[in-house]
């Protein structure tokens, strides 16, 4: 059988690393990969036959306590041959390296043997949405547009568990929209905030970080009334009820689901009530 070689991905492998995800069906652009190459230029992979870009993986850690693996792939001509397992390897080797106590990614049903094999456990299920977006309503006068991304740093913190500042500035920086902020009326106290982002396919939702339900209801309606005419995926906590509520109302439909998986310690970061709908499922 051909030799798989396991190295780090560079920025000259976007190009093969784009084509594999667009074999896969996914909604990633060359900036979302030069984003997760930026976070984490040592805990991307590549895995290569005679040259040739097989398969990837990417990792981004949040702090030690938390790491989040992404973007595994495996071109349709040489699955089921051990290559996803070897990239998870070194991915997870890697952030062993570097101290990390918990690792967690969001499986499709496809990759979620190859992680229970290496003893990843199911923690949730998040549902991917679709649809065209329509502004339904006004934008709540709560909701306004964000300046800069430090506003949300500690309610994100607080929310996920693990210090995503990196990824929210990396986010802010790409940003052609500016993230949603929802405060309070009056003393204006900020009680969430969204982002959204393009894809190939379709616009992305998320992270989605409130408070309180209502509060998250509103910032999705903001947002989809922001990307009105747009096609739309988001990919919801499935605990944020009035989140499938106001997408079925607006013709939206559940895609797929995502399964949510762990490896290493137990901990509740990433996966609070107080994350309505994740950042990616690269991200968390
Ligand atoms: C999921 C994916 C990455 C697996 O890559 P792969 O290189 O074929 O995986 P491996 O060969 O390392 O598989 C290891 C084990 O996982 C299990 N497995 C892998 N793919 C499977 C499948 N489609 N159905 C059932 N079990 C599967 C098997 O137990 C397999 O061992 P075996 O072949 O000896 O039976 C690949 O199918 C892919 O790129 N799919 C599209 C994108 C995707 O869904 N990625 C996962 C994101 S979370």
């Amino acid at each position: 059988m051909e030799k798989v070689e396991v190295r780090s991905l560079v920025k000259g492998d976007i190009g093969e690393a784009l084509r594999l995800k667009s074999q896969a069906g996914w909604n990633q652009t060359e900036g979302d990969w030069r984003r997760l190459l930026k976070l984490d230029p040592q805990g991307c992979f590549a895995a290569s036959v005679d040259g040739q870009i097989v398969g990837t993986t990417t990792t981004t850690m949040y702090g030690r306590g938390l790491a989040w693996v992404g973007m595994v792939l495996v071109d349709q001509g040489f699955r089921r041959r051990g290559i996803a397992t070897k990239l998870m390897r070194a991915a997870l080797r890697h952030l062993d390296e570097m101290g990390v106590t918990t690792v967690k990614l969001d499986a499709t049903p496809a990759g979620a043997p190859v992680y229970e094999a290496l003893g990843f456990e199911t923690e949730l299920l998040i549902e991917r949405w679709s649809g065209v977006a329509c502004g339904g309503t006004d934008v709540p006068d709560e909701v306004v547009e964000a300046a800069e991304p430090s506003l949300f740093f500690e309610l994100d913190r607080r929310a996920f568990g693990a210090d995503r500042t990196p990824l929210l500035k990396a986010l802010f920086e790409d940003a052609s929209d500016r993230p949603l902020a929802c405060m309070t009326p009056g003393v204006g106290r900020l009680i969430g905030y969204v982002f959204t982002r393009p894809g190939t396919d379709a616009f992305y939702v998320g992270p989605l970080v409130a408070t309180d339900p209502a509060a998250a209801s509103k910032l999705l309606e903001a947002a989809l009334c922001r990307l009105t005419g747009r096609r739309v995926f988001i990919d919801l906590n499935t605990t944020f009820v009035g989140g499938g509520e106001v997408l079925a109302s607006r013709g939206f439909v559940r895609q797929r689901e995502l399964i949510r998986m762990r490896y290493g310690e137990v901990s509740g970061a990433g996966t609070s009530g107080s994350i309505f709908s994740i950042a990616g499922p690269e991200y968390g």
